[in-house]
């Protein structure tokens, strides 16, 4: 345990820039991710490294539009780099899973104080979802593959094709075209698309807990109330045996079995069918295996364990399925499922994902989300 604490402390150190937050892999991902950045303040916080945890739960604002919008990618070090490909200066123009409210929750556990114009900027970020994306089937709306953070699952396929496996030309391209289908509004951000919208089963969770976790750090009883409300309206997606489909929407590819579609265990109620679908998270048959859950469901004819977002393990949603069975009460699952994180990190040199069955490390290497290993 100590050596994937003094690892995670290293990587992170070495991938810090100004003005404060960590590059996710130096060359291949050189500038800030949302999503990235609020599992880095998890890790800052568990090394003890409380200034680190603060400052980069800082920089996920410093590129928020004035009516709360956060983008995804902050171009800190070269903001012209931003504008060929999304029209924007300093920043993209499509959003990304808002775990900064779990960051802020977690802070709050550990003690830290958070500044309050930061807690004002991150519950500004939740309620811009809630009333920019909000479905009238309750879902919240992502308006391009990349705003889940699972780039390039099986549920996208209707909207991505099959081309794969990709040239990085022709990714590039696809995602660039669905960007050019993007509606923007006055400050250039991604109030709807054209050929893309979806109301994605995975993304209405996270909102959902990330709300939860800010109205339960702050007292805020709305954003309570918002989180219940998508929590509910996820009840009618449920398939017991399969996990959740994705609401309202057009363009993606239905309702493949993938780990984001299990997402809403960190928001439902407990109930039998939970037990269920949290049992598959381990069963070899299903999604498990020694090095963690394989992000797609082995009997889904898209599952290829080492294809990028097509069936290997990723760290970060094996962290947030831990903290979904411990929230169910199911510690076997959530032991193994911690065991699976810390063996792929330690065996993979803390890989952006690795192989579910053999721990092979995949993408780049070494990605600073895997420090999350050093946090279960
Ligand atoms: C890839 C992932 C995305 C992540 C980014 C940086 O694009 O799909 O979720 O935020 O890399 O790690």
């Amino acid at each position: 345990m100590s050596d994937l604490t003094s690892r995670a402390g290293a990587v992170l150190e070495a991938h810090w820039r100004e003005p404060g937050f960590c590059v996710p892999h130096a060359d291949v991902y050189p500038v800030r991710f949302l999503w990235d950045s609020a599992f880095h303040v998890v890790v800052w916080a568990a090394l003890d490294r409380p200034e680190r945890a603060h400052t980069e739960l800082a920089t996920i604002f410093a590129t928020a539009t004035p009516a709360g919008f956060v983008p995804h990618m902050g171009y800190h070090l070269d903001p012209e780099a931003s504008v060929g490909f999304w029209g924007r200066r300093g920043a993209s123009s499509i959003t990304q899973p808002p775990m900064y409210g779990h960051a802020v929750a977690e802070l709050t556990r550990a003690g830290i104080a958070v500044d309050p114009a930061v807690v004002d900027a991150a519950r500004r970020g939740l309620l811009w979802l809630v009333d920019h994306r909000r479905q009238p089937d309750g879902t919240i709306a992502v308006v391009h593959p990349w705003e889940t953070g699972m780039d390039d699952s099986p549920r996208w396929d209707g909207a991505l094709g099959s081309e794969r496996p990709w040239t990085a030309e022709a990714w590039r391209r696809r995602k660039g075209e669905l960007v050019s289908a993007l509606v923007t509004d006055g400050d250039g951000v991604a109030i709807d698309s054209s050929s893309f919208r979806v109301g994605s089963a995975g993304f209405t969770a996270l909102v959902s807990f990330n709300l939860a976790e800010l109205g339960w750090a702050t007292h805020d009883r709305r954003l309570v109330d918002c989180a219940g409300e998508l929590s509910l309206a996820l009840g009618p997606l449920l398939d017991p045996r399969r996990g959740w489909r994705d609401g309202a929407g057009s363009g993606a590819g239905g309702g493949a079995r993938t780990l984001d579609g299990l997402l809403p265990l960190l928001v439902v109620e407990p109930a039998s069918s939970a037990d269920g679908l949290l049992a598959q998270l381990v069963d070899r048959a299903a999604y498990g295996g020694p090095y963690g859950p394989a992000f797609v469901h082995r009997d889904e004819p898209a599952h290829d364990p080492a294809g990028y977002w097509r069936g290997s393990v990723w760290p970060q949603v094996t962290y947030l399925l831990w903290l979904a069975a411990r929230r169910h009460g199911a510690g076997p699952v959530a032991e193994a499922l911690a065991t699976g994180l810390r063996r792929g990190a330690l065996g993979s040199g803390l890989a952006e994902h690795w192989h579910a069955d053999s721990g092979a490390a995949l993408g780049a290497v070494p990605l600073s989300w895997a420090g999350l290993a050093a946090v279960v």
